[in-house]
């Protein structure tokens, strides 16, 4: 996949603004158009709700943010891009029009998406010079958080371009699902215009209120949903011989008038006012803005709880986060680094909710920065998730760290590491946080780390391929000057 560094976005409300924080978040820096007067405030606020939400959402180093600028030019938006994606209102001539009208300005090698809801890609294709670049790219809201986005290719398609939109997604936390044939609505807005409908019969018809349907989900399906959705969650309902007895079973009831699935009820006024005041009664004098802080907390705690399980989207958090790692360290097993100095591999900035009431790090985060260029040490002499899966790793048994400078929220930090000393079960570190734009030392911090048989929870010897690497970085920092502060007690004076 060519690497992405610029997007265009094409409409900046509720999706495009939202597709616009998660390209920045990234990295890329993203231009964005749009008509409309009160665009900028829009925008704004929507990347404000991002950048809270990645702050809760990881610990991982996040990515140097890239610039998200407004135009009122559609040129501007797309004429750099490496990867257009549209999120213009939801009418079928007004994204034909604009596809031919973006087509005119971009490189013929971008591939450019559209965040339709329901529209066939072929139909969009219909006044473009060289259809197959586009394709749908559905996303789900809040677009910053929800790793979900459908992939559709129209009847002129590449398989190079579905490939390196899935590539592109997923490197950006997001989880591709490429939908096999075009259809109208695609896959996951069938399923919720069917439970939608539903919905509104049981309100119209006085069985539940809007508060007492939607009762109905989060306190039971819609828990189960969230992790297994709908075949895996029936087929363990199905005791032990699975989908086979759930279906003897409920499948007859199919056929019985329970559902009013295929009849819309008549949207008048009285049945739209009806569920907004219901809606209203439900919300109890919270804002959209605060529904949307409260939905964005829950999605990120439901995202981590699953993480811990390594499964569905906490899977793609999981992969997300070792991305995130891996790009802020600048080194593998297979680095050539040079052992003579000091080494450089762990890069961050201070986050805002890494602070204390002063604005500057706390204590916590100073060891969390150290141990994460640990990690990016061990990933480099083969301690890589391999190898933990293998059952073997180091543990942290012993820390010192120094605090020598305030640093204040946003920040940029790098650490430098030196090796000590080591032997087949030990390692021991010094290591100093340093200042991204002044160079000063912010901190130093002290450690020693444990090879040990991760099932048996004890100690023993690391592998011998883990060995040499570290006889390698012995060559050559055995004779680097010993740290002053190595060693040194709590409390004791500096010279
Ligand atoms: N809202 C959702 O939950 C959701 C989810 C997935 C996909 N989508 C799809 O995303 C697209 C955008 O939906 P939205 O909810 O962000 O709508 P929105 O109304 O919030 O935003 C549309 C934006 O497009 C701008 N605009 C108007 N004319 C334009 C033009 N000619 N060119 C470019 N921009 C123009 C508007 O000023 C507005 O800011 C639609 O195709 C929609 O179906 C929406």
């Amino acid at each position: 996949m060519k690497s992405i560094q610029k997007a265009g976005v094409v409409g900046g409300g509720v999706i495009g603004a939202a597709w616009a924080a998660r390209f920045a978040e990234n990295g890329i820096d993203t231009v964005v158009f749009d008509p409309a007067p009160d665009a900028q405030r829009k925008l704004d606020e929507v990347v404000a709700l991002a950048d809270r939400a990645y702050a809760k959402l990881t610990l991982a180093p996040r990515a140097k943010k890239g610039a998200i600028t407004l135009t009122t030019d559609l040129a501007e938006a797309v004429k750099d891009a490496d990867f257009i994606q549209e999120a213009a209102p939801e009418r079928l001539e007004l994204k034909q029009d604009l596809f031919a009208e973006i087509e005119g300005h971009a490189r013929a090698d971008v591939i450019i998406a559209s965040s339709t809801s329901g529209f066939k890609p072929t139909d969009l294709q219909a006044k473009m010079v060289h259809p197959e670049r586009l394709i749908v790219g559905h996303p789900f809201n809040p677009v910053y958080l929800l790793p979900l986005v459908e992939i559709i290719a129209g009847e002129k398609k590449s398989d190079d371009v579905t490939a390196s939109a899935k590539a592109f997604y997923a490197s950006i936390g997001m989880h591709p699902l490429l939908i096999r044939k075009e259809i109208d609505a695609f896959v996951a807005d069938r399923l919720m215009e069917a439970l939608w409908r539903e919905a509104l019969w049981l309100v119209k018809d006085d069985i539940a209120t809007a508060e007492e349907i939607d009762d109905a989900i989060r306190f039971g399906c819609g828990l189960r949903w969230a992790q297994m959705g709908t075949f895996q969650v029936f087929n363990v309902a199905g005791g032990e011989a699975g989908m086979r007895h759930f279906m003897a079973q409920f499948g007859p009831a199919l056929k019985w008038p329970w559902t009013k699935l295929m009849d819309t009820p008549e949207m008048d006024d009285a049945l739209i006012e009806k569920i907004a005041v219901q809606c209203e009664e439900q919300s109890e004098g919270l804002s959209i803005r605060d529904l949307e802080r409260i939905r964005d907390n829950n999605l990120i705690a439901i995202m981590q709880a699953l993480k811990t399980q390594k499964w569905g989207a906490g899977q793609t958090l999981l992969d997300y986060e070792a991305q995130l790692y891996k790009r802020s360290h600048s080194g593998s097993s297979e680095t050539v680094h040079d052992f003579s100095q000091l080494i450089r591999m762990h890069e961050t900035v201070v986050q805002p909710d890494w602070t204390d009431y002063n604005n500057h790090m706390n204590e916590a985060r100073y060891l969390q920065v150290f141990c994460d260029s640990t990690d990016a040490f061990l990933n480099m002499i083969g301690v890589d998730p391999d190898y933990v899966a293998g059952g073997h790793s180091y543990y942290t048994v012993e820390t010192h760290i120094q605090h020598l400078q305030e640093v204040a929220a946003l920040e940029p930090l790098y650490v430098k590491t030196q090796m000590i000393s080591h032997d087949e079960k030990r390692i021991h570190l010094f290591q100093w946080i340093y200042h991204g734009k002044t160079d000063e030392v912010l901190a130093t911090g002290e450690q020693m780390f444990l090879h040990v048989d991760a099932n048996a929870s004890k100690a023993c010897p690391a592998k011998p391929e883990v060995l040499a690497r570290l006889g390698e970085i012995w060559d050559g920092h055995q004779h680097l000057p010993a740290p002053e502060a190595a060693g040194r007690a709590v409390g004791q004076r500096r010279s």
